[in-house]
């Protein structure tokens, strides 16, 4: 056994949504190489396959489960499957999300409403399903990926903003409601992050080599974060280390809204 896996506890289970790709998947791949036994959730059947096979060779256990996480139903029967087949969860992080670019004049009544039912309606469901199996064992930790974006305003992402507000918000009643529950609950706010999904944005900007320097210009240090930065703020907060850690929303950006 590991000295990691001893410290934090010889059979943790963690599960990781959006584990397909990008900071889920490096939160997934890092919870594993710390000892946690992952159970993995996305729409992405490939993607996961990908970062399934990824944690295998390097010597880790997870498990995908396909799943849309805007389905109460799917939701609760992939969590119930994950309890009985690899064990009850220490840790939930909640990271799928996606986003749209619109002023709420330009946003539709469906842009809308997908990005809440992903970002805040997703963390909800997975929360109530996860939660009685951490009360039953008196102790867990809920850690959501919100945004800066659900700190400061960002130019046409009004659902965006709103969806990350509201998980922030999800975050710290939770913390409130759980905490002499032995249930920590924290979210972490990234300014920008170099995953597939700012790749597919640059691709698609009218000049993708000023638009990289712009994306990078928003943090103070010129740069775009890692996934790996995130998850390794991820493990800190889910660890022992972490755990005065509680209802707060961490901001991980390079900088961005110091200025
Ligand atoms: N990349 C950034 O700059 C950045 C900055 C701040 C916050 N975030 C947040 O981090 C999280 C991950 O972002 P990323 O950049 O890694 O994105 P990404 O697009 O690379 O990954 C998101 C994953 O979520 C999955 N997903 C989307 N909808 C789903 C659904 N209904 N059910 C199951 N899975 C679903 C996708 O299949 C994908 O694998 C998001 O919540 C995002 O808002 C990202």
């Amino acid at each position: 056994m590991s000295e990691r896996s001893e410290r934090i506890g010889m059979s943790a289970v963690a599960v990781v949504t959006g584990a397909a790709s990008g900071i889920g998947r490096a939160t997934a791949v890092r919870l594993a190489q710390e000892g946690y036994e992952v159970a993995m959730m996305d729409l992405d059947a490939a993607g996961l396959a990908r970062t399934h096979a990824h944690i295998q060779e390097t010597g880790g256990r997870a498990h995908p489960f396909t799943v849309d996480l805007c389905d109460p139903l799917d939701v609760g029967a992939v969590t119930r499957e994950i309890a009985v087949t690899i064990g009850a969860p220490q840790v939930l992080v909640n990271v799928a999300g996606i986003g749209v670019a619109a002023t709420v004049l330009e946003t539709s009544d469906e842009d809308w409403n997908r990005v809440l039912a992903v970002n805040l309606t997703g963390p909800f469901l997975t929360t109530r399903a996860t939660l009685p199996l951490m009360l039953d064992r008196g102790s867990g930790v809920i850690v959501n990926i919100a945004s800066v974006g659900g700190q400061v305003g960002l130019a046409r992402r009004a659902a965006y903003c709103a969806s990350k507000a509201g998980l922030v918000g999800l975050t710290r009643a939770i913390a409130v409601d759980h905490a002499r529950d032995g249930i920590r609950c924290v979210a972490i706010c990234p300014g920008t992050v170099e995953t597939e999904w700012i790749g597919k944005i640059l691709a698609n900007a009218p000049d993708p080599v000023a638009a990289r320097e712009a994306m990078a210009g928003r943090q103070l240090d010129g740069r775009m974060g890692t996934p790996e930065e995130v998850a390794a703020m991820v493990a800190f907060v889910a660890g022992p280390d972490g755990r005065f850690v509680n209802g707060a929303a961490l901001v991980l950006d390079g900088g961005m809204t110091a200025a």
